[in-house]
């Protein structure tokens, strides 16, 4: 059942690892949606620092990607200014929480986690605790800000059901002292995921079965935020596809992953659904459609790249934002944090 929600004021939480190149599946399946809720919502963006040393990550690359990801932040649009960017790191409070979420969670819950069972792969015994723990540390990223909203990509999904049972749990276990503090029948809101528009789960160009991914060995396989329009042009040249020519409909998408695939990432960049496309390329051979694709991507995506690249070398500008933010964002995670100690019973100064 779903906590009263007027009780609760909207707020939008989202974040992302700083491992390795940004590429188009965080761009279309989170940032894209990250720059459109500024726009009807207070929203607060993290590059979640801890999350990425969950495996073991070059000192030095781990703090030259914390700065990538928080200059492809601002290049793709979010305004730092009006919304809150930080990184997870230099806000205490996302640690503290997530202990005491240790403490809520279940192992039975954590041992369901297929992103844990995906990444440790057969070597579990060597995979490091944070890994494991990871997903409660990502429910205390959101639940400390009490965020309503969470736009992700749909490999997120399970994450954040977790979240909302760590949620639900928590108000339940210390329901009588969340009352008696004047929190009504909940302390956390159960937060809702937001994962909309054709381009939810964007898949590698190499295996239409394969998601797009960071970690990938070929970097054929995906589109980078930092790839010049050569690059993007002969990736897209070369994804894999099927002999036919597109489809009238959706319908007849279902058992072609790769032309799927490319149909979603062009919905996605234009603002329309698959089915408009479709509409416009029906019939259409790839010989006519990828140079299409190719066109649309280097239009959205190299003022993207070269704002990027302006940023990157102004690491004191980045550095400042940063800094900047987490003040913010720690003034609103201070203050859950003392009522968390007090719900559960801590003393306190
Ligand atoms: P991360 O860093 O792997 O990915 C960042 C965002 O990009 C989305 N994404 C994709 N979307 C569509 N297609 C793809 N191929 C694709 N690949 C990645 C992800 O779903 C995500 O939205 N655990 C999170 C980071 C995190 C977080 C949080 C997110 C930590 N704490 C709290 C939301 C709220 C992660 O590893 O994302």
């Amino acid at each position: 059942m779903d906590a009263p929600k007027p009780a609760f004021k909207e707020r939008v939480f989202s974040g992302v690892q700083p491992t390795g190149n940004l590429h188009l599946g965080n761009y279309l399946g989170a940032i894209v949606k990250f720059v459109e809720l500024q726009k009807t919502h207070e929203c607060i963006y993290c590059v979640v620092d801890l999350h990425a040393i969950t495996v073991w990550q070059e000192p030095a690359e781990l703090t030259k990607a914390i700065r990538e990801v928080t200059a492809a932040f601002i290049a793709c649009g979010i305004d730092p200014k009006k919304h809150i960017v930080f990184n997870q790191s230099q806000v205490a409070e996302h640690a503290e929480l997530a202990w005491v979420f240790n403490c809520v969670a279940r192992l039975g819950w954590l041992n369901r986690m297929t992103q844990f069972k995906e990444k440790a792969g057969k070597d579990r015994e060597n995979a490091s605790v944070g890994l494991y723990a990871y997903p409660n540390l990502m429910a205390a990223d959101i639940l400390v800000y009490r965020a309503t909203h969470v736009p992700v990509g749909e490999d997120q999904k399970q994450h954040l059901e977790l979240s909302r049972d760590i949620a639900q749990k928590f108000n339940s276990d210390y329901a009588a002292s969340i009352a008696a503090r004047g929190f009504g029948d909940a302390f956390f809101p159960l937060p809702e995921p937001l994962i909309q528009g054709p381009a939810t789960r964007v898949m590698s160009l190499r295996d239409g079965s394969k998601k797009m991914s960071k970690s990938d060995a070929s970097d054929q396989s995906r589109i980078n935020l930092t790839d010049d329009p050569d690059t993007i042009a002969l990736k897209v040249r070369r994804a894999k596809t099927d002999p036919d020519p597109l489809p009238q409909d959706e319908k007849g998408l279902e058992t072609r992953p790769e032309a799927d695939n490319l149909v979603g990432i062009y919905a996605a960049l234009a603002d329309t659904t698959k089915a408009d496309v479709l509409r416009e390329f029906a019939g259409a051979q790839f010989s006519a459609f990828k140079p299409a694709l190719s066109d649309l991507l280097v239009a959205k995506l190299s003022p993207i790249t070269a704002e990027m690249r302006r940023l990157k070398d102004d690491t004191a500008y980045i550095d400042s934002v940063l800094a900047d933010g987490s003040v913010r964002a720690q003034a609103i995670a201070a203050e859950t944090m003392k009522a968390v100690k007090d719900i559960v019973g801590l003393v306190r100064r």
